[in-house]
């Protein structure tokens, strides 16, 4: 049998507050993940600023593309294809990749292939696992919380999804008050592990009955009540149990409905993606109920899990067998339709 041709892609994702350049060869290899990180640049404003996050990925573009190319051992004249992150995300921040994208795979002759930053997210299970769909993907990060039924590559229904904030952003905000700095995920998923998730009682927010989707705007608020009477008390608070409690029941929540939508859907086989994807509380409970109820778990390492361009690559080989490129029109999207 005659073998299929390599595709390597060189992936592109600016969306938010990584400049990410990677070497993907068939969807399944990463050559290469460079990633500039500008969490330092952002941290003394307490959150991204899009203007600041804009400046920086064009300061970082060319030479994340260098990187990437070298650590893959390969020069653009190797390239297939150049993939990038179309959206959702920062609007300044995705076009420095669009344009970017656009005039490599003008310049080369090759196909440009457009990826929405959630299809990456989820694609990154790929990388290390031998994972094919039909699957359930729990995608948590910063600014999506979504249920999803990845029916097929490139096919996907959304049946939960939060209707304020994404599960990261809360982390990030109840970390900002017990004064944790940001970005808060990483910080409250090691502070939790030193205190007791049952010592306050946060709400568990359910919704209907038989619902997918989220809130958590009110556990947000929940604590924030709790530090207030505590401090008009004049009690001391314990940062750690604060943070083990939040994690408790917001985990209960994402845990019990992805559970739900597993036996209703007849899944066997669920996925974690996104950057809160990371959190070992959360990887812990959803392995537990998990094995529970006999599905497979699969999450992907930190490295994939974070905004990275070796998902976006990986994604978007998927996306070109489907038939799908686009042509020099591609423009980014704060905000595009997923599912
Ligand atoms: O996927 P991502 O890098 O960016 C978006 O697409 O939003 O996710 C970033 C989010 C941030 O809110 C960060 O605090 C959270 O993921 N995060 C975590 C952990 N690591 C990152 N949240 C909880 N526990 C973690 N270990
Ligand atoms: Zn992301």
């Amino acid at each position: 049998m005659k073998e299929e041709k390599e595709m390597i892609i060189l992936a592109i994702e600016t969306s938010c507050d990584e400049t990410s350049a990677a070497v993907v060869k068939n969807g399944k290899e990463i050559l290469s993940n460079a990633i500039s990180s500008q969490i330092e640049l952002h941290a003394k404003f307490g959150g991204v600023v899009p203007e600041v996050a804009s400046r920086k990925h064009v300061e970082k573009m060319n030479p994340i593309i260098d990187e990437a190319l070298n650590a893959a051992g390969i020069t653009f004249a190797d390239l297939d294809g150049v993939a990038v992150t179309h959206g959702p995300g920062l609007i300044g921040a995705l076009l420095v990749g669009v344009a970017e994208a656009k005039a490599i795979a003008f310049a080369l002759d090759i196909p440009l292939i457009g990826v929405h930053h959630i299809e990456g997210h989820i694609s990154a299970n790929y990388i290390e696992h031998d994972l094919k769909p039909p699957f359930l993907c729990m995608v948590v990060s910063g600014g999506h919380t979504h249920l999803v039924e990845v029916k097929d590559y490139g096919s996907y229904r959304i049946i939960g999804r939060t209707r304020d904030d994404a599960v990261g952003e809360a982390y990030d905000k109840v970390a900002r008050s017990i004064g944790l700095g940001y970005p808060g995920g990483p910080k409250m998923d090691l502070l939790a592990k030193t205190g007791n998730g049952k010592a306050i009682n946060f709400p568990r927010t359910y919704l209907e009955q038989g619902s997918y989707d989220f809130s958590f705007s009110g556990i947000k608020s929940a604590v924030l009540n709790y530090l207030n009477q505590m401090k008009m008390k004049n009690e001391a608070i314990n940062a750690a149990d604060v943070a083990a409690s939040f994690q408790e029941a917001v985990i209960e929540v994402i845990t019990n409905k992805t559970m739900m939508a597993a036996k209703n859907l007849g899944m066997n086989k669920i996925a974690l993606a996104g950057g809160v994807a990371s959190n070992s509380r959360l990887r812990e409970e959803m392995q537990r109920k998990a094995k529970e109820n006999g599905y497979d778990l699969y999450y992907p390492s930190p490295i994939y899990c974070t905004d990275n361009a070796a998902m976006i690559g990986v994604a978007a080989y998927h996306d070109y067998k489907n038939g799908i490129h686009h042509d020099m029109s591609l423009n980014a999207s704060s905000n595009i339709q997923f599912g």
